[in-house]
């Protein structure tokens, strides 16, 4: 008998240390979808999954993975297979995404255990806005950047395209845009990326945006919440406030 639950106690000791190994080897995102409509969530690592109002999609991402994002798709509609369109940030036509979306999108980048053993990660409004977003570590001494304006509400006519708004890079394609060529390393705002940067201050509008757009966190001390539509209340708020009024009431 002895042996036996010995035995049972080693085998949840290491099922234990396992388990425990897992976790410190995974960094947690949870994407949640405050917008009051629905998001399909795209993640390079990730997929995809289609988010309604107020639903929480978790991934579990690598220690150490680099030059990765999350995104949202907008007007999509998928078959029992998986396959669609997105009127934005489509993928390929896949629900769950295994390559970039199509432009325009608000980024959440991020790498994980970057130099300094910091973890990196920035709004990027760089090809263009679609849907407003904010990142926060569960570490709460860490920044937690967010572009909680509706950017197409004044996007210039001419960055316009349905359900988003394309940088000036993504339309015209000039180095001055894009920062390339005689532009690279001295590349200043334009009145199109202050379009962006006005809306979303802690974003970056344009690809040489100032280091003010990019954040740190000491690696391994934190997991992420992304939130499409951060301005949005929280469905369960608005319970809380439907049961006291009733109450007073
Ligand atoms: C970060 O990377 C270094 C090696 O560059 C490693 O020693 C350290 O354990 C890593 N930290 C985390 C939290 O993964």
């Amino acid at each position: 008998m002895a042996t036996v639950s010995n035995l049972a106690l080693l085998l949840v000791a290491r099922l234990a240390i396992s388990l425990y190994m897992q976790e410190a080897g995974a960094v947690k995102f949870d994407i949640r979808n405050q917008c009051g409509y629905t998001v399909w969530a795209a993640g390079l690592p990730g997929g995809g999954q289609q988010l309604n109002q107020g639903q929480t999609w978790t991934v579990n991402v690598p220690a150490g993975t680099k030059g990765a994002r999350f995104w949202g798709r907008t007007g999509c509609s998928f078959d029992a297979s998986g396959r669609g369109t997105c009127q934005t940030g489509d993928c390929g036509g896949q629900l769950s995404c295994t390559v970039s979306g199509a432009v325009p999108t608000t980024l959440a980048e991020y790498t994980l255990n970057g130099s300094s053993n910091q973890d990196f990660y920035d709004i990027s409004l760089v090809n263009g806005f679609n849907v407003p977003l904010s990142i926060t570590p569960t570490n709460t001494q860490c920044t937690a950047p967010a572009c909680k304006a509706d950017v197409n509400a004044v996007c210039p006519t001419e960055l316009k395209v349905d359900g988003g708004c394309k940088s000036a890079c993504a339309v015209f394609q000039t180095d001055q845009y894009c920062c390339r060529g005689t532009y690279v390393g001295n590349c200043p705002a334009t009145t199109y990326s202050m379009v962006f940067k006005n809306q979303c201050p802690q974003a970056y509008s344009y690809a040489n945006d100032d280091d003010s757009s990019t954040f740190v966190c000491p690696s391994g001390s934190t997991d992420y919440v992304i939130v499409f539509c951060p301005s949005q209340p929280i469905p369960t708020h608005k319970y809380i406030h439907v049961y006291i009024r009733l109450n007073v009431e």
